[in-house]
């Protein structure tokens, strides 16, 4: 980020305060040199350089910058970077392995959870949240979890199914998650 201070000819008033935070992101250690101001959003943009997690308003409205703080679903617009100290982050980028997509990822495959795709990072992070408490959750059960989370292409059906259909694929005995719908 750039940053521009006032120069009032004294050292004091261009130094920026920094804190150091240990945190977890996607099982990855890392020790941060922050801003208190920084947003957790920009961190993991900007300086880790994950740059799965979107952001569309800045504002806490769309979802799109949807992490999981030590399991829970956050909007990392709204959380400041020191607040995840000594916590766990997880982002989109953590889903798959490195020869298996996550069930949320072939759900949202086969159920065309997506189109433009801005907003489905946050979304399959908002049903992780979710599935993670519930693993068998109601259609009810998934559009209230996703309730946080807009999105302006698809009209909210596929997604509602995609997450289904994962969580069908997540159950243990559910070989094929279209037949169990
Ligand atoms: S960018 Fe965070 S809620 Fe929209
Ligand atoms: S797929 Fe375009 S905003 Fe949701």
């Amino acid at each position: 980020m750039t940053m521009v201070y006032e120069d009032r000819g004294d050292d004091a008033a261009v130094e920026v305060p920094m804190r150091r935070i240990r945190f977890t992101i996607n099982g990855e250690k890392k020790i941060a040199e922050v801003e208190p101001r920084l947003l957790l959003s920009h961190l993991i943009r900007r300086g880790v350089g994950l740059t799965g997690t979107h952001m569309g308003c800045d504002t806490t409205n769309c979802g799109a910058c949807t992490v999981l703080v030590d399991g829970k679903a956050v909007k990392s617009c709204t959380m400041l970077a020191v607040q995840v100290d000594g916590r766990s982050v997880e982002t989109v980028e953590g889903l798959a392995t490195a020869s298996e997509l996550h069930p949320l990822q072939e759900g949202f495959k086969q159920e065309h959870g997506l189109q433009c795709g801005f907003c489905t990072p946050g979304m399959m992070m908002a049903a992780k949240a979710l599935l993670d408490r519930n693993p068998d959750p109601t259609e009810e059960d998934v559009r209230w979890a996703l309730s946080g989370n807009l999105c302006r292409c698809t009209g909210y059906q596929n997604i509602v199914k995609s997450v289904l259909w994962a969580a069908a694929k997540l159950r243990p005995g559910t070989a094929d998650p279209d037949a169990a719908e």
